[in-house]
């Protein structure tokens, strides 16, 4: 009988590391191997040694071409039922577009889109009914995010895609979930040059990522197309469809611009 697998990317930090717990507890059912997939191989590693689950390590770029050929290589070799895939691995660059590197703004579209695509359309062969994939939008994906336009839109594009494939898959038994939570504490915010943007932008406050992670898992399971894991989202949400897009943003703004009085007020 072919092994049931979940393949987790971005698995050597934050949420994929979190899914990669959380399966291994047995949160998506039996498992017989979890694949995780990141560039650090030694990191992947030291988590592949704390799983009592196999597993196997691809060290992967996945702003690379060649490394979809090595997964389905992998997949073609080993035949095996594709119960979980997660597609985690991503980044953002907080700041005005213009001030954002040419190499940062493609690496985001290629992993943050290109990456999805590929790695759904590798695994999706692979999958039958009951087999889940969640593929991490965020909010931003949700809410347009000014000063975060390409990460921005590039999760507008993760949520978009995930729903019509989700719809086009219907009475396969297979589903397809966009995440998309808030701020959480993860290597996402942790890089140098995180600007003071990204930390207005905190102003929403984080989520847990054990919950939100528990979250998706649940919503999957249902079927669901799309998981906010935070109430105050689901409403921002709610509020941001009935606003014109320039009104939403300039409310953002507002928003933003209470946060340097709070900021200050909290110090004193
Ligand atoms: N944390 C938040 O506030 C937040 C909120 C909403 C949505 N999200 C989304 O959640 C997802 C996970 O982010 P996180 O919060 O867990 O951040 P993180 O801790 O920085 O994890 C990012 C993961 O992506 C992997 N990665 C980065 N570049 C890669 C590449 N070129 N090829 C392969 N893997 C790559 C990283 O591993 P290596 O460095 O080892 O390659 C790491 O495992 C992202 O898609 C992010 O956009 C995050």
């Amino acid at each position: 009988m072919a092994k049931s697998i979940a393949i987790v990317t971005g698995a050597s930090s934050g949420v994929g590391r979190e899914f990669v717990r959380q399966f291994d507890q047995g949160a998506g059912g039996p498992l017989d191997e979890i694949w995780l997939i990141a560039r650090r191989r030694e990191v992947l590693e030291d988590i592949a040694a704390t799983c009592k689950t196999a597993t196997r390590v691809l060290a992967l770029d996945l702003t690379d071409e060649a490394s979809f050929e090595t997964i389905s290589a992998e997949l073609d070799r080993e035949q095996p039922r594709v119960q979980w895939l997660v597609n985690s691995a991503g980044f953002g660059k907080f700041g005005d577009f213009n001030t954002i590197g040419e190499k940062d703004t493609r690496d985001m579209v290629k992993l943050n889109c290109l990456a999805v695509v590929e790695s759904c359309y590798r695994v999706l062969p692979h999958m039958g009914p009951g087999s889940r994939i969640i593929n991490l939008a965020s909010i931003a994906g949700v809410i347009p995010q000014p000063r975060l336009s390409v990460y921005s839109a590039t999760k507008s594009f993760v949520l978009e895609f995930s729903r019509t494939v989700d719809h086009e898959l219907h009475g396969t038994g297979i589903h397809i979930t966009a995440l998309c939570p808030k701020f959480m504490h993860t290597g996402f915010l942790d890089k140098p040059n995180d600007s003071e943007v990204a930390r207005k932008m905190c102003v929403i406050g984080f989520s847990p990522v054990d919950k939100v992670v528990r979250k998706a898992i649940h919503a999957a399971v249902l079927g669901r197309a799309l998981c906010i894991p935070s109430a105050d989202m689901w409403a921002a949400h709610i509020i941001t469809k009935l606003l014109p897009s320039n009104v939403s943003m300039e409310l953002e703004d507002m928003f933003m611009g209470m946060w340097e009085p709070m900021r200050t007020a909290d110090r004193r």
